[in-house]
């Protein structure tokens, strides 16, 4: 029986209609019932907007939603109380959650490089304003790291993070490893199933996973911290000797974000590495991500999910629409922002060139005598101290490879030491200089 005096809805305008958008509202729409019986009043989808909003197929049960190419219909109407910003980017995405506040509507956002770019300055309007921000989309869509960081584990002190935070290149490397394949190979098929994009510069140069890491550190380790703080490789260059290598070595090889404390200040990258074939991480295949945290007094936790697609990232907007829509019917709004404990300052980021730790070098030669004689001279040189050298069986004097593992070394040194091997003219391509997690 319907009820004389129905709960009013909170009401949301979604702009953006792409995976995220499509996911967001498929859920909202076949899971009404549970998420209305969770809240105890509806989450309604009020007005839809995207450029090509027209042609837009919508789930059954927001058949009759607004419809508009123009966000500012959205943040301009009087019954939409949260906007979802969709979009992404830093421009158009970046002017509505503006608009969004000044109009005093709360915002969910999927939105990881403006956040990282911008996500202190824009929480601090927020507050300002007396409305809700809520991110939990931007990173690791279906991993709750956010949430995690804010309030399951907000009472330990960060020591490090560990991530594996890009899907797409977790996807190649695995598929490297499992099947032997080129590069290429792998990174064409990615395409072609929709996996990489037709430009994968974002994926496999380490961006994407870059504006993740800035944001997971400063929420993490409470700094200010730019993406471009944060040293970044892609993996453009491993190949399948590589993993036979690390193999070898007992290890596997990822793109690894890591932001750890030290003495100094706080090292962030996000690069190749090997890493311990028993470790946690390792076990993490294809297109999944995965977020190991440290604390001083919890110790270590880890967090394991889909990174990306319409539903997994999906379910993080809607949960967040409901905690935004809890505080709306609530009346107390967020009064303190996830960045505020930059104002700590505890752990400026330093340059990566400090860190000290275990190496692995691939050569690539035309073969001839004296040639491990000459990169060894070299690194004694600098002080380094060889570990161990690799052959595997190759029928390939022209472009012969080889490794040489380094014993624990600053990166400064072991930058220096390559520089020098430049020059050296039985080289057919610069050594692959990768770093050894051998504490994960
Ligand atoms: N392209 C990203 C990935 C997902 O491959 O993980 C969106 O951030």
């Amino acid at each position: 029986m319907l009820s004389e005096n129905p709960v009013r809805s909170v009401n949301v305008g979604i702009v953006g209609l792409g995976n995220v958008g499509t996911g967001a509202m498929s859920i909202l729409a076949g899971n009404a019932a549970q998420i209305e019986a969770k809240l105890g009043f509806p989450l309604r989808v009020r007005t839809v907007c995207s450029r090509s909003v027209a042609s837009k197929e919508l789930p059954a049960g927001l058949a009759g939603v607004k419809r508009t190419a123009d966000w500012r219909d959205v943040v301009n109407d009087p019954d939409v109380d949260v906007i979802c910003e969709l979009i992404g980017g830093t421009g158009v995405a970046h002017e509505l959650i503006e608009a969004a506040i000044a109009a005093g509507k709360s915002v969910v956002t999927a939105n990881k490089e403006l956040m990282a770019l911008q996500g202190a300055a824009i929480w601090e309007k927020a507050i300002a304003a007396g409305i809700n921000l809520a991110m939990e989309a931007s990173v690791a869509g279906g991993i709750p790291i956010h949430t995690v960081l804010r309030e399951g584990i907000s009472g330990d002190r960060i020591q490090a993070l560990y991530g594996i935070l890009n899907g797409t290149s977790n996807y190649i490397l695995t598929e490297i490893e499992k099947h032997g394949t080129a590069f290429e190979t792998v990174l064409a098929e990615a395409q072609r199933l929709g996996y990489a994009e037709a430009d994968p510069s974002a994926d496999i140069d380490g961006f994407d996973a870059r504006s993740k890491l800035a944001l997971l550190s400063a929420l993490a380790f409470g700094e200010q911290i730019a993406p471009t703080d944060i040293y970044t490789e892609g993996i453009r260059r491993l190949t399948p000797l590589d993993f036979q290598y690390a193999h070898k070595l007992g290890h596997t090889i990822r793109l690894l974000c890591a932001a750890r404390e030290t003495d100094e200040g706080l090292l962030l990258s996000v690069r190749p590495a090997l890493i311990p074939s028993e470790t946690i991480l390792a076990s993490v295949q294809g297109a999944y991500n995965a977020i190991w945290v440290r604390g001083e007094y919890g110790a270590d936790t880890f967090y394991y999910g889909r990174g990306a697609g319409p539903h997994p990232t999906g379910v993080a907007v809607v949960s967040d629409l409901m905690r935004v829509a809890r505080e709306i019917r609530s009346g107390s709004p967020e009064r303190v922002s996830p960045f505020a404990h930059e104002r700590l300052g505890a752990y400026k980021p330093i340059p990566i060139t400090l860190q000290r730790r275990a190496w692995y070098l691939r050569f690539r030669v035309h073969d001839r005598p004296g040639i491990i004689a000459a990169l060894a001279n070299i690194l004694a040189g600098k002080n380094v101290s060889l570990d161990a050298v690799l052959q595997l069986p190759s029928d390939s004097k022209d472009n012969l490879p080889f490794v040489i593992t380094l014993e624990t070394t600053s990166e400064q040194d072991v930058r220096d030491a390559v520089a020098r091997m430049a020059t050296l003219d039985f080289l057919t391509e610069p050594p692959l200089v990768l770093p050894m997690e051998t504490s994960l």
